[in-house]
């Protein structure tokens, strides 16, 4: 019996000391990611034209891609800057922060987009929570305001997509826009935010997953009567697929809803989506997914790194939420895919990329659009989950 102790002893000694090792040597990589990442940045800062903002870039012709403030990426890039002078402590892009957010100031009054939550809480939130100000505060408001102007009572959702016929196009990347409600309610006490967000919630809910808690990626919606009209996908390999980002863009969006409201379906449905993504037999080893988990070309598919990075910050926050067996589980998966994206298969070399930090992202496969390339919110995620996982040692 004693010596079944001392086996024991050592075995948990043993684990422990290799947990905490593994710990110290991904903390030692973070730093010197988050280095690499302002070197990065202040290449791209130098590289950007005026009045606009990085989108990705072409290696085979050496282009920089950028977009006007419109763009739903907008907000990452000011963004990942704060998040970067946050992490070191330093005020290396103060001025720059600045002149950005005073591009974009603009996109608050934007009714024609639901992506305010992306463009202006990725950007004037982080802003905000660092130095709130009563102007930063207007624009988020503001932000709040056009954002709602999209919401449909009976169809219950925020509608995503314009269109020139009738549909009411919702996609599950739309619940990442709902965290800026939930701090306008907080804000103004306003409950008509909070309540819009719920109902939006609610409705994906019902009609977005699949019987295994996979998410199909656009519903469309009979604006009349409210009820589901089709199924769909836009980016994804097929309709009945289930596209990595949005697997992801819907765990990281119902963590989120747990967080703000403590109901216990949300914690549910987060497990679910992350269970679905941990378990699935076509999640590679190093855990950074295929674009999509079906793509009939798998294991000779491609990654996209965007959704690694949005997946490992997302089951850092879940990690918070889960008993025991599970905390461990969302704490290895995301370390396993930042240990990933931090190798030089992935992270950039210094000075190359178009001054983005991570490479391998995939925009929109089935248009050809932003293949292999850099992403603003790969980027901005990525920064984000090595932060939070700083922050969990
Ligand atoms: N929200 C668009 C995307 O995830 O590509």
């Amino acid at each position: 019996m004693t010596q079944f102790f001392k086996y024991l002893f050592l075995i948990l000694a043993i684990s422990m000391f290799s947990c905490t090792s593994k710990s110290k040597t991904l903390s030692i990589k973070i730093d010197d990611t988050l280095l690499r990442a302002t070197s990065q940045y202040t290449y791209l800062m130098d590289d950007l034209p005026k009045g606009r903002f990085p989108k990705t870039y072409h290696e085979k012709d050496d282009k920089l891609e950028t977009s006007g403030s419109e763009w739903w990426c907008s907000g990452f890039y000011p963004g990942t800057l704060i998040y970067l002078d946050e992490a070191q402590q330093t005020n290396t892009f103060t001025k720059e922060i600045k002149r950005v957010l005073g591009n974009l100031e603009k996109e608050q009054f934007n009714t024609s987009t639901h992506d305010l939550g992306f463009m202006m809480f990725c950007s004037f939130g982080n802003a905000n929570r660092l130095n709130p100000t009563p102007e930063y505060a207007q624009i988020l408001m503001n932000s709040a305001k056009s954002l709602i102007s999209r919401f449909d009572e009976t169809v219950g959702c925020i509608k995503s997509w314009d269109s020139s016929d009738d549909s009411y196009l919702v996609i599950i990347d739309n619940m990442m826009n709902l965290e800026l409600l939930f701090w306008a309610s907080e804000y103004s006490g306003d409950k008509t935010y909070y309540d819009i967000a719920v109902t939006h919630a609610n409705t994906t809910l019902n009609n977005h997953f699949r019987g295994d808690n996979s998410s199909y990626h656009v519903i469309n919606y009979d604006k009349t009567t409210g009820d589901v009209r089709n199924k769909k996908t836009a980016q994804g390999y097929a309709d009945e697929s289930a596209w990595a980002r949005g697997q992801a863009w819907g765990l990281y969006g119902y963590t989120v809803m747990y967080r703000a409201t403590k109901e216990q379906k949300y914690l549910d449905q987060a497990i679910a989506i992350a269970n679905f993504i941990v378990n699935h037999p076509n999640l590679p080893e190093d855990k950074v997914p295929y674009w999509d988990f079906n793509d009939a070309n798998i294991p000779n598919a491609l990654r996209d790194s965007s959704a690694g990075a949005i997946i490992a910050s997302a089951l850092l926050e879940l990690n918070g939420f889960v008993d025991a067996g599970l905390k461990a589980t969302y704490f290895h998966t995301a370390e396993k895919i930042i240990e990933t994206l931090t190798t030089d298969e992935y992270i950039a070399k210094e000075g190359s990329n178009g001054g983005f930090l991570l490479k391998h992202g995939v925009g929109h496969l089935p248009q050809k659009s932003e293949v292999d390339v850099p992403l603003s919110y790969g980027d901005y995620y990525l920064i984000e989950a090595m932060l939070r996982y700083k922050n969990k040692l």
